[in-house]
């Protein structure tokens, strides 16, 4: 199967189009609530995008403002962090002043945006949030001048907001990484001519004049493409090939932790496309051990840690997930959402602080879960469903559609090729 374009991949895509001088073409733009939300907010902004195509990979044509030329406007992100996360770093360096008001859905507001608030703030940015820490956030235009930023935790999504705002500080900026997060904004920055200098976990980004246009194709979604090679992990008798799918290995955690419980899984990587490796990932079904996850590899894994959980579920011993207490700031708060889940579907799970201890019990027998309006979680429990001995009703099973509206006809389609 071919998964849905990336997420990740195409909120920057439309993001930098949008900075940038001139059309740019982005192939295989996801066409998913989250991203459509990104392009909304592009046209607000006084950008012009043209779309074609009516697959999950739409052709968008984006006519780009250049750095210093969004105009006022509101922008409603919907569900999307990324978006609430990283356009502010564009406003924040907007010379000629200018208010805007970012603000989204009941989960997006109870998400963190003082973690971009306050280094946009040490570069001389003016940023407004609710109760100091939470969306809606106003951000007033102003000049920015440069800072050294050591992330207090390891978030690409703040990492890239500085970055972007590097590019229109007057002096250099540099972020320093608590550990190697997902880097598709570095990688599509020098893809638009920026030249970048990384130094082990430093990255700096000097004023930019002007980002050139991007002609790029999107590759696959790893991290959609991850219930179904997880489900083919689980499920007696399966075998899953998933193609033209993103291979960066700041997203990939997921194939080297199977690999350590014993599954077999393989990677075949491909041509690097516009920056970033694409290739094939093959899962098959197979006999599990619990393993433990924390430190370093926990960004790598990030999204797919409810899908370790689970398949924590179906190993022999424990599976320990600790360090991840970022999980409880997504869509929902995952830790509590997946051990919830789990034990009502009779897995053995204990939530901890920053992660949970799963007792493998030789899989669950099913049951009723609700997705809580979290995309993953609700995908999380259809894969859970198939492998489970009764299966699982999935309530909000349409939050699918913020990363991956054709999940459920890509499922179906998997299940009838066996
Ligand atoms: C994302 C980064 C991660 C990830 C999210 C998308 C991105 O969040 O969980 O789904 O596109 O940069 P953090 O950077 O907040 O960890």
């Amino acid at each position: 199967m071919r998964p849905p374009p990336d997420k990740s991949i195409s909120h920057r895509a439309a993001l930098l189009a949008a900075m940038g001088e001139g059309r740019s073409l982005v192939r295989n733009y996801l066409d998913a609530a989250d991203t459509r939300a990104t392009l909304a907010a592009v046209e607000a902004l006084g950008g012009r995008v043209a779309l074609r195509g009516d697959g999950p990979g739409l052709e968008a044509t984006i006519h780009g403002l250049g750095l210093q030329g969004p105009s006022q406007s509101q922008i409603d992100v919907g569900n999307a962090g990324t978006l609430i996360r990283l356009l502010p770093g564009w406003l924040a360096g907007q010379e000629s002043g200018g208010t805007w008001t970012l603000d989204g859905d009941d989960s997006i507001r109870r998400r963190p945006v003082d973690r971009v608030a306050e280094p946009l703030r040490m570069m001389g940015a003016e940023v407004e949030c609710r109760e100091g820490r939470l969306p809606p956030l106003r951000v007033r235009g102003s000049r920015l001048r440069g800072i050294r930023y050591r992330l207090p935790v390891a978030s690409a999504q703040v990492k890239s907001c500085v970055l972007i705002a590097g590019l229109l500080a007057h002096t250099p900026t540099t972020v320093v990484e608590p550990a190697q997060t997902r880097d598709h904004t570095e990688r599509m920055l020098r893809s638009a001519g920026v030249e970048l200098d990384v130094l082990g976990t430093e990255i700096t980004v000097r004023r930019s004049f002007g980002l050139e246009p991007l002609r790029m194709t999107v590759p696959g979604d790893f991290s959609s493409a991850a219930f179904h090679l997880v489900g083919a992990v689980l499920v007696p008798g399966s075998e899953v090939v998933v193609d033209s799918v993103g291979l960066n290995p700041t997203r990939t955690g997921l194939l080297d932790i199977l690999e350590r419980m014993g599954a077999a899984v393989e990677e075949r990587g491909g041509a690097a496309n516009g920056g970033e490796p694409t290739g094939s990932a093959l899962a098959r079904h197979s006999e599990l051990r619990g393993t433990v996850i924390g430190g370093e590899e926990i960004p790598l894994v990030i999204d797919e840690l409810p899908l370790v959980a689970l398949a924590g579920c179906f190993a022999e011993g424990e599976t320990v997930i600790r360090d991840a207490a970022e999980l409880r700031r997504k869509e929902s708060d995952r830790i509590a959402t997946v051990a919830e889940a789990l034990t009502a579907m009779g897995g053995e799970v204990e939530p901890t602080p920053d992660g949970m201890v799963i007792h493998g019990s030789g899989g669950i027998h099913g049951g009723r879960i609700s997705s809580r309006g979290d995309h993953r979680i609700a995908m999380f429990g259809a894969v859970a469903g198939l492998a489970s001995r009764d299966g699982v009703e999935v309530d909000g099973i349409e939050a699918a559609a913020v990363s991956y509206p054709g999940f459920e006809a890509d499922l179906r389609r998997l299940l009838r090729a066996s």
